[in-house]
């Protein structure tokens, strides 16, 4: 029992360990390239973070969050546009995808992407991985009403928060195998 408790309680610091882990400097420089280089889209995903002055060159976490918080006011942004557009269309149709869209963004945009955040400031990542993924589902469903459409009355906005739940997606899966890792490592070590 009371050995339980302290392999337990062993895990947990090495948990908090991990999270506070500063890159060294040498490495510091090319985190956001590093984990940029293992999402879908490079380009975007370093963009936003070289040009964030808020994204900490050293820390995974950080990184992740400043993400997270990014397609937040990205996604708010394109609820905005979403909800303006419903009250200038006459057309019934367009109305309806509209409004279909306006619900696929809005729990994204309250619920979801907060969820998210919280959760990787909990060093929750599996949660947040969950979050990410099912704002993925929604915005995609989003995208699927103006496909066939030709040009859809979003232009690129949606597309573009597709790109990012795609690349934040990425990242937290990142965080969560090599926390994975670092802790079957653990194991198998203390097993020895
Ligand atoms: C959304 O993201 C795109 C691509 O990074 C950027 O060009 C655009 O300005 C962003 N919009 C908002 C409101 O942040
Ligand atoms: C696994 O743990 C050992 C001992 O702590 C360490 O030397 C090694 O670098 C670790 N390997 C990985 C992949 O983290």
């Amino acid at each position: 029992m009371r050995k339980t408790i302290i392999i337990v309680s062993s895990f947990a610091i090495h948990i908090i360990l991990l999270a506070s882990i500063p890159f060294t400097s040498s490495q510091s420089n090319d985190l956001i390239d590093q984990i940029c280089k293992k999402t879908p889209f490079y380009d975007l995903c370093s963009s936003i973070l070289n040009s964030n002055p808020l994204a900490p060159k050293t820390d995974f976490k950080g990184v992740a969050l400043v993400m997270v918080n990014n397609i937040l006011t990205n996604a708010s942004d394109t609820l905005n546009y979403i909800e303006s557009l419903i009250k200038k269309t006459t057309d019934r149709e367009m109305e309806k995808a509209l409004a279909f869209c306006a619900e696929s963004y809005i729990p994204v945009v309250k619920y979801t992407l907060p969820q998210a955040a919280d959760a990787i400031n909990q060093n929750r990542f599996g949660f947040a991985s969950y979050c990410i993924s099912d704002a993925v589902k929604e915005v995609n469903s989003c995208n699927k009403k103006f496909s066939g459409v030709g040009m859809s009355p979003l232009g690129d906005r949606n597309g573009i928060v597709q790109k990012l739940v795609d690349v934040a997606s990425a990242i937290i899966k990142q965080l969560l195998k090599g926390l994975i890792c670092y802790l079957l490592n653990l194991t198998s070590f203390s097993l020895v």
